[in-house]
């Protein structure tokens, strides 16, 4: 008879379960954005370099395999984070960066689509993060200015060229990602969706039921719901958990598509963070928060 026993992985972010992103890679659930170990208004480099390695190295020891990244945060300051804390990254590990968005200084930012542009920006993240190939590299806004057709198509070609290997979409609706798609597959798209705002459920239905990762950015922003009174504050204590935790754990229940990544710049907030992903919330709770709104 066998001695051997199955390990079990207790790393908090593996228990938010997995999804597969394309038709390659698969990733835990919650995963970890980078926006945040970056200076105020994502500018500059961030007030404590030591502790945004930290807790980048911190994220993946808890079990994150996927971090969010983007050419414009800092700019260049959060992707050189990633490689200076993570490189060799572990074989698991997928790192999903975007271009798209020029930051001309604090707080400032504007859509910029041009396809040399876009071209030049995935070559720069290749270089940065010292990878021969990105795994998700997604358009972080759709240029008006610009064909959407020629934004696509540029995506397609790195796809093809080798520089990429899954593409995704940011702050889109159903009818983009549907003309996106005529043109390249993809594999998520990275909203804006939270306890407060679920403008995008459409989007987030859409991704469901095609098997389109759906990556809300801004996860744990409840607003008043965090407040005394609120339905995440309630929730919270009842559960013995924080807002923030409440928030992550409605997410992960709210669809099996669904890949938070939520940013902070401490270790202390990314152990909570994490700590969220084991949370099963029950039926009540889960209709309180549903009707919260
Ligand atoms: N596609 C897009 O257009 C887009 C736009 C924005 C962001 N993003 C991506 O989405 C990620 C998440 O969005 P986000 O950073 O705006 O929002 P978020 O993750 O919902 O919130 C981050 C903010 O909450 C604080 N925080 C984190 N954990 C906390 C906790 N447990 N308790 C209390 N406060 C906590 C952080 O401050 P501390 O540093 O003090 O923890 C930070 O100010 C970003 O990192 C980025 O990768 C994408």
């Amino acid at each position: 008879m066998s001695t051997s026993a199955t390990a079990v992985d207790d790393r908090p972010a593996v228990q938010s379960g997995q999804l597969r992103l394309g038709d390659a890679l698969s990733v835990n659930r919650l995963g970890f954005g980078a926006m945040r170990i970056t200076g105020p208004g994502v500018w500059g480099p961030p007030a404590d370099h030591d502790e945004a390695i930290r807790v980048l190295r911190r994220a993946v020891e808890l079990g994150v395999n996927l971090i969010d990244t983007a050419d414009s945060y800092g700019p260049n300051i959060s992707e050189e984070l990633i490689r200076e804390a993570l490189y060799p990254y572990p074989e698991e590990l997928v790192l999903a960066t975007k271009a798209g968005l020029l930051r001309t200084g604090p707080d400032e930012f504007h859509a910029f689509g041009r396809p040399d542009y876009l071209r030049q920006q995935c070559e720069m993240s290749l270089r940065r993060l010292g990878v021969e190939r990105i795994d998700l590299f997604q358009l972080h806004r759709v240029d008006p200015t610009v064909p959407a057709a020629d934004q696509f198509g540029v995506l397609a070609d790195l796809q093809k060229e080798g520089k990429i290997r899954l593409v995704g979409l940011s702050e889109v609706c159903v009818d983009t990602i549907t003309e996106a798609a005529e043109i390249v597959d993809i594999a998520s798209v990275q909203n804006r969706y939270n306890l407060i705002d679920r403008k995008s459920d459409d989007v987030l239905r859409y991704c469901t039921e095609r098997n389109i990762a759906f990556i809300p950015w801004a996860p744990i922003d409840a607003g008043d719901l965090a407040k005394p009174g609120g339905a995440a504050y309630e929730a919270a204590e009842r559960l013995g958990a924080t807002s923030a935790q409440i928030a992550l754990a409605w997410l992960l229940q709210r669809s099996s598509r669904m890949l938070p990544i939520p940013g902070t710049s401490t270790v202390a907030h990314l152990e909570e963070n994490c700590a969220a992903a084991p949370l099963k919330l029950d039926l009540k709770t889960v209709e309180a928060l549903d009707e919260a709104l």
